[in-house]
């Protein structure tokens, strides 16, 4: 059955990453229909919108979304997108490859952070002048819903258990709330967990980062270790996601639309090609999924390379090297 997929390329180099991991796509034998959507900076220039409805209608009613990034636009873009794949959490690996020159050549983490609520629900407010005010928002079914995703992460993937990064001992009640919801969510299950302060973690992942696996978080946690974790994997270039719903998900690449190198065609396309590969595995293509992945892993050891990863190789030569080791 032909599985539909919808593809937003967005801004800067997503306009380059997300064409190549579809390229990889197209060199499987999958049956994939790729409908191609608009969202972005580019899109507000021209409409005052920058995600128009059919762009979130398709998102919300195809089997998977690949998404590249957005600029400005990304708060208007990727949190209602999030939303149309009922995505409760961002699964983010930040593991060493073969051949990569890393900080840390031995870490292997995987994030799991809250997808919908924490700083990012939205809630902000100018009161005055002078004042402005965030709610942030933390309720016991999201980070229930989180924990028992986790549970099964750390199941079905041979892990003793995990980690949840919060900072309770400050935010008593919010973090509070999602401390203990998440640890008694695996304590029922017989999940081991592990507290750790979220700032502590900072400093000890970059020290030992062997001392972790999994690592459960609130969203904005979640969005800045994810990003100290790529610094220690060999850079943003190196670090996919997946966005997990109930029904249906959405596949990205950490990294944003990086307005320093677009254009020059030398963006590192690997985070979108494992993204790509994320979303085959979650789609049940689990044969196809571990082919990216040991193609993407061939060219990192010893194929072309961007310049991000010390090579002066462009996003299509590293594109061509991964498609030829299909
Ligand atoms: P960024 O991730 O775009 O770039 C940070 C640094 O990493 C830059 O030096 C960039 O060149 C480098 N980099 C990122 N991806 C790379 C790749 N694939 N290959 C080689 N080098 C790569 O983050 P930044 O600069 O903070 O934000 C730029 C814009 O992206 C902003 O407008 C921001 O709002 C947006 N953004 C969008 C996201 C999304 O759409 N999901 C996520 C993060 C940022
Ligand atoms: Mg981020």
């Amino acid at each position: 059955m032909t599985e539909e997929i919808t593809v937003i390329p967005g801004d800067g180099i997503g306009q380059e990453v997300t064409p190549a991991a579809v390229e990889v796509l197209e060199a499987l034998e999958v049956d994939f229909a790729f409908q191609e959507a608009e969202a972005g900076d580019y899109v507000r220039s021209e409409t005052g919108e920058a995600l128009p409805e059919d762009t979130y209608d398709l998102v919300a009613s195809t089997d998977a979304t690949l998404f590249g990034a957005v600029g400005e636009t990304a708060a208007d873009v990727i949190l209602p997108l999030r939303d149309a794949v009922d995505s409760f959490v961002n699964v983010r690996p930040a593991t060493v490859y073969p051949g990569v020159d890393a900080v840390r050549p031995e870490t292997d983490l995987v994030f799991l952070r809250e997808n919908t609520e924490g700083v990012y629900s939205g809630h902000e407010d100018r009161l005055s002048d002078d004042l402005s005010t965030l709610t942030r928002v933390v309720t016991s079914s999201a980070s229930e819903q989180l924990a028992a995703f986790a549970c099964e992460f750390v199941e079905d993937n041979g892990y003793d258990g995990f980690h949840v990064a919060h900072k309770a001992n400050v935010m008593r009640e919010t973090d509070g709330r999602f401390r203990d919801s998440v640890v008694s969510v695996a304590d029922e299950r017989g999940v081991e967990t592990e507290e750790v302060l979220m700032d502590a973690f900072a400093t000890h992942v970059c020290l030992d980062p062997t001392q972790f696996d999994v690592v459960v978080c609130p969203n904005l946690a979640g969005d800045v270790l994810s990003d100290l974790a790529a610094g220690l994997v060999g850079g943003l270039g190196m670090l996919p996601s997946a966005n997990i719903g109930p029904e249906r998900g959405l596949f990205e690449p950490v990294h944003g639309s990086a307005p320093d190198i677009a254009g020059e065609g030398i963006a590192n396309p690997a985070a979108t090609i494992i993204s790509a590969a994320m979303m085959l595995e979650h789609l049940g293509h689990d044969e196809e999924g571990k082919r990216v992945r040991d193609a993407v892993e061939g060219v990192l050891e010893d194929g072309p390379r961007t310049p991000d990863l010390g090579g002066d190789a462009s996003t299509a030569d590293v594109t061509d090297a991964i498609v030829d080791r299909l």
